[in-house]
């Protein structure tokens, strides 16, 4: 017979007791959410369990729409990002879209090595050599743990920059003057954010990525 763990069945309890607290707290909580769903924000982070979008923050539910992988990346097949990325843009019309690495990022130390991941990661941590390639000469002065704090920075720059190149950004720039993208680096260290880099509206990205008949 199958029996759960305590700190499986601790998470339904938690969210028993959660639930009974929101509503003994505000009676009209869940029936005001079930309705509505207007975020401001669509946050686009790492998958690290230590990273958790609302709570860092400090936002309820209902006020960012989430997408999260591994080590925040931005890719122009990646059908799941993209479906995120357009309906959160276009139905949601979110007003910031939020790129968030973090400092010792498991994902980014992984393709700083020669290591073989395997076939399904190999792939994925590719993109991440191939922002480390585009910076190779800063890189390679640093000491190991400098380097991979420095990609962390420059793979969420070059996130925010996949960004800019869709035509869902772009179409929406022409269409509502919105929204703007800010690039983002959380320490797990002290629980702070760093602001890395902001892209507004109708900034001017290189016209090889620009549509020019959106
Ligand atoms: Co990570």
């Amino acid at each position: 017979m199958y029996t759960a763990s305590e700190a499986y069945m601790n998470l339904l309890k938690n969210n028993e007791d959660w639930a009974n607290k929101k509503v003994q707290d505000d009676p009209e909580y869940f029936s005001r959410l079930k309705d509505l769903q207007q975020p401001e924000f669509l946050w686009i982070g790492c998958s690290d369990s230590r990273v958790p979008a609302n709570e860092i923050t400090g936002t309820q539910p209902g006020e960012i729409f989430v997408h999260r992988n591994v080590a925040n990346l931005v890719l122009n097949t990646d059908v799941n990002l993209l479906s995120v990325l357009e309906y959160s843009v276009n139905v949601l019309k979110v007003k910031h879209v939020i790129v968030c690495g973090h400092y010792g990022c498991g994902g980014v130390k992984a393709a700083t090595t020669n290591h073989d991941h395997k076939i399904v990661l190999n792939m994925w941590l590719r993109n991440i050599k191939d922002v480390y390639r585009f910076h190779r000469d800063e890189l390679e002065v640093l000491n190991e743990e400098q380097r991979v704090d420095r990609l962390v920075e420059l793979n969420v720059e070059e996130q925010l920059k996949n960004l800019a190149k869709t035509s869902i950004i772009q179409r929406a720039w022409k269409q509502r003057q919105a929204p703007t993208l800010h690039g983002w680096v959380y320490s797990l260290g002290n629980g702070k954010v760093k602001s890395i880099l902001d892209i507004v509206p109708g900034t001017e990205i290189d016209p090889l990525y620009t549509f020019d008949d959106l």
